[in-house]
């Protein structure tokens, strides 16, 4: 990433948009566009084929407080409309996302990387949070609570807690931020929106269609940045700021809750996983291997959910390795656009680095590699997925957060034994497992320490789910009927007198 002086105005690009206004190279503030006060810009390339395909503002600390103030006016008039009138707008920026998809898909992929089919799914998926906060606007009842006296009475209302900051990541461009904003904005709160700085793009576009929307000026902002810790540390310290949600690694969001901690700041965070996926000897083995490939390749491996582990038993390992290195041998690889291709570059020359490092630990630790294992021959930032067996428990496959499509595959015996594995993590997001006895379904789902288990399926995020982790991969529930909490404060009023 570079960080320019401009002089002549934005570098243009050549992304073709049927609709032209999504192409934005501005931030949005108080409902107009914005350069950076000092003039610079970050300049943003496809990471396949390293194009320049245009320059958003680097905006510093100065940039954000300008943001919260006009969040922080907003909010005093935002809070105060009907639930019906929030709802209303939230489903124009949704029919807007829907409408302008293919528009926003071939952003995200061009700025991403991840196949087009891959993007469209995303477009849906983030769309999905602002209709179901749009409906779910309207559902944020109060409770009467029986008195603890003969003359009193108990009401509970949930009142939207203010200005939120939300600092979204670079692998889900769009769906992280409609996952937080959409709520915030049912619940009546304002945004202060921090997009990955590799993946700005995504996020304008998203600013200009809630402004077509018609969000009042301020409800909605976003600022872009090659200086995070900056604005990182302006939202969690501005007393302004009520609520920071963040999705990102678990090294960064220890620094956002000990920042906030000075202004006991509400947070939310979605953080790292090293998600356990675990083949019982019962289970349909080509489901398994079809579920394997979605939740292990999905994004190139660059997922939070991804599974990380994979633990085949004994007596069905070698067919499920066999049947597994067959389906990852058949994944296209290529450009993002072209029809097709399952596997897109990673986002950068630092991850993959990071995907060849955990590699070859496990090669020269005694690992083999059945398939991939190296920089694919199509582009260099491909890595080729990779299927490992003979890992061990100290090995990095085991401990890291790989984030790239490599597949460790461990051999057990037990069902004790796999549970110990899966759960010898600091992380809790996702964990996954196949098999068919009823009994050790439950067992197992009650025994693995993690926020979501996908029994029998490698595909579990979606809207009416509560996504989150345990342990530390976080706290804070996004979509769902649970997604509204982390956005409203409880009150209530105990009334006396009542004779
Ligand atoms: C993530 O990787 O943080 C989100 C993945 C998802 O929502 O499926």
């Amino acid at each position: 990433m570079e960080s320019v002086k401009l002089v002549d105005g934005n570098i243009k690009t050549m992304i073709a948009l049927n609709n032209k206004n999504l192409y934005k190279t501005d931030c949005y503030i108080n409902g107009e566009w914005h350069a950076a006060k000092n003039g610079h810009a970050i300049v943003i390339n496809n990471p396949f084929s390293k194009e320049v395909i245009g320059t958003v503002p680097d905006m510093e600390a100065a940039d954000c407080v300008e943001a919260i103030d006009a969040a922080h006016s907003a909010f005093q008039e935002w809070k105060k409309y009907t639930a019906a009138d929030r709802a209303q707008i939230l489903r124009k920026w949704y029919e807007l996302q829907i409408e302008n998809l293919e528009d926003l898909a071939k952003i995200l992929t061009i700025e991403q990387g991840k196949p087009l089919a891959e993007a469209k799914g995303e477009i849906r998926y983030g769309a999905s949070f602002v209709e179901w906060f749009a409906e779910e606007a309207k559902r944020i009842y109060g409770d009467v609570i029986p008195g603890h006296g003969r003359d009193k009475r108990i009401t509970v209302i949930k009142q939207p807690i203010g200005v939120v900051g939300a600092i979204t990541p670079w692998n889900f461009p769009n769906a992280m931020i409609t996952r937080k904003v959409s709520p915030a904005l049912a619940a009546g709160c304002t945004v202060v929106i921090k997009p990955s700085e590799l993946t700005p793009l995504s996020a304008l576009a998203l600013a200009e269609l809630a402004d077509q929307a018609g969000f009042p000026k301020g409800v909605l902002n976003i600022i872009t940045t090659s200086d995070a810790s900056a604005i990182g540390k302006e939202l969690t310290g501005n007393p302004k700021v009520k609520k920071i949600s963040f999705t990102g690694s678990t090294k960064v969001g220890k620094i956002l809750l000990k920042q906030s901690a000075d202004s006991v700041k509400k947070v939310s965070l979605e953080l790292g996983g090293n998600a356990p996926f675990i083949v019982f000897d019962d289970a349909d083995i080509d489901a398994a291997v079809k579920g394997a490939i979605a939740s292990k390749f999905r994004n190139a491996g660059q997922t939070c959910v991804c599974s990380n582990r994979i633990f085949a038993q004994e007596a069905i390992y070698d067919e499920f390795v066999e049947k597994l290195v067959k389906a990852v041998a058949a994944l296209k690889l290529g450009d993002g656009l072209e029809t097709g291709v399952n596997i897109g570059p990673l986002i950068g020359a630092k991850a993959l680095a990071f995907v060849e490092n955990v590699v070859e630990d496990a090669r020269s630790n005694g690992a083999v590699i059945l398939t991939g294992g190296k920089v694919s021959l199509v582009n260099d930032l491909i890595y080729e997925p990779t299927v490992i067996t003979n890992p061990n428990t100290g090995m990095k496959v085991f401990r890291e957060e790989i984030f790239g499509p490599v597949a460790p595959i461990f051999k057990f015996e037990t069902e004790e034994e796999v549970i110990e594995m899966a759960n010898d993590t600091p992380y809790g997001l996702a964990s996954y497992f196949y098999g068919r006895d009823y009994a050790r379904i439950w067992r197992v789902a009650e025994a693995l320490e993690y926020g979501m288990v996908g029994i029998n399926t490698g595909m579990i995020s979606t809207t009416v789910a509560p996504f989150g982790g345990i342990k530390q991969s976080g706290f804070g529930r996004e979509g769902s009927k649970y997604g509204i909490d982390d956005f409203v404060n409880i009150k209530y009023m105990c009334w006396g007198g009542v004779d």
